[in-house]
């Protein structure tokens, strides 16, 4: 049997140096962060740290500029923002490696916090090269691990740096996604339902497979429920249906039957007669029947009825999951039943947890996230958990029990 090994695992840190690998890959306009839920979730264990006197060098990638230096993929505004969120100054390095970052690293007084320019700026990283993780390591001695997000890459900093520190652990955010999503694998509380949008079933086949033995309800949304709809021979126009998809639903439908789980497709739909280009564009907007999309529309989101049905099943149920949102809720007016749906989340008593970058986005635009169990950092790696496949990063923390 093992565990994560977790923070309380350490012993004390006063004076350690403290390598914390933290996901603050967060969606940026120029230099303003659009979306600061990842910086947010590294606060306590940045906090917990710095409380113990450790010197706390925080390294992350942004974007995926591909071993290049790339200025609009600096970490450099988030380090403004997490002194801003710490209450605290946050030193930033112009570098990962080499004289600068250890000049950097040296200078971080006890109780300090440095952020170090994007990991990916150096090809290293991805290939998990020995000569980088060595350098990267530098003269840490301790690993922390945060970065949930990135578990499913085995990347140096992920899976080189750890091997190469004396002491590891998870940080407060892993330790947290890894209970949270464990428990929708480990005997989650039926009725268990699963709401899943987005464009393509393929990119969550292998999650969906995972989870269907487990869960008693599938609600689905977005282009997804129109290939859906489709392969039972439903009139989808324009909408977005992905046709190479099309027996890969007709078998998911009949495994969920034969597995006696409710599926809810759409039976309404928000359609328009072209792709909105902006807010004064939105193009004939009509609601039409989940069967039927009239020529010459697409579906961009689901009516009400749908949202209806969703709701009620919401409200029955003791475990919630959602990954993807049921419209193109960038778009307004067609962010409604993605809004709605994040607020069925939010007022049903089950233990809720919701994943995925749009997913999450939806959550902070309806204003729900505080009402959410858990609002997952990860995207892909919330996604690989619970298809059931060991991550990298978490494999790599797990000691003996
Ligand atoms: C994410 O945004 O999902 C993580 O930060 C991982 O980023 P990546 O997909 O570029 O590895």
């Amino acid at each position: 049997m093992t565990r994560l090994s977790t923070l309380d695992d350490l012993g004390p840190l006063a004076g350690r140096t403290v390598f914390m690998r933290a996901d603050l890959n967060v969606a940026l306009d120029g230099r303003e962060i659009l979306d600061d839920t990842r910086i947010r979730a590294t606060l306590p264990t940045l906090d917990e740290l710095r409380a113990g006197g450790a010197r706390v060098l925080v390294y992350s990638h942004l974007g995926r500029p591909k071993g290049e230096r790339h200025p609009e993929m600096s970490l450099e505004p988030v380090a403004r923002a997490l002194a801003q969120k710490l209450g605290t100054e946050v030193r930033f390095a112009e570098d990962c490696v080499g004289p600068l970052a250890r000049d950097a690293a040296e200078a971080t007084p006890e109780g300090g916090v440095t952020l170090f320019e994007n990991l990916r700026y150096h090809a290293g990283e991805q290939r998990n090269d020995w000569g980088f993780v060595d350098a990267l390591a530098g003269g840490a001695e301790v690993y922390v691990d945060d970065a949930f997000g990135c578990a499913h890459r085995a990347h140096a900093s992920i899976v080189g740096v750890p091997h190469s520190v004396a002491r590891r652990a998870a940080g407060r955010l892993l330790e947290r996604e890894s209970s949270a999503l464990g428990r929708l694998l480990a005997g989650p509380e039926p009725p268990f339902v699963v709401i899943l949008g987005g464009a393509k079933i393929s990119s969550k086949i292998s999650t969906l497979e995972n989870l269907l033995p487990r869960i008693d309800v599938l609600l689905v949304g977005g282009a997804m429920a129109n290939t859906f709809l489709a392969s039972q021979g439903a009139e989808m126009a324009d909408s977005l249906v992905a046709e190479d998809e099309l027996d890969l639903a007709s078998r998911l439908l009949a495994d969920a039957a034969a597995g006696g789980i409710e599926v809810v497709l759409p039976t309404d739909l928000v359609a328009t007669d072209r792709v909105p280009a902006g807010p004064d564009d939105v193009g004939t907007v009509q609601e039409c029947s989940g069967r039927e999309v009239p020529s010459g529309f697409l579906a961009v989101d689901v009516g009400p009825a749908t949202s209806a049905a969703f709701a009620d099943r919401i409200a029955e149920a003791k475990t919630v999951f959602w990954n993807g949102p049921p419209g193109l809720f960038e778009r307004p007016p067609f962010d409604i039943g993605s809004r709605t749906l994040a607020r069925s989340i939010a007022d049903s008593t089950a233990f809720t947890v919701v994943g995925g970058g749009e997913t999450v986005a939806v959550t902070n635009l309806a204003g729900v996230a505080d009402r959410i169990d858990h609002v997952s950092t990860g995207g892909g790696a919330a996604l690989e958990f619970l298809a059931g496949k060991k991550l990298p990063g978490i494999a790599v923390l797990e000691i003996e029990a």
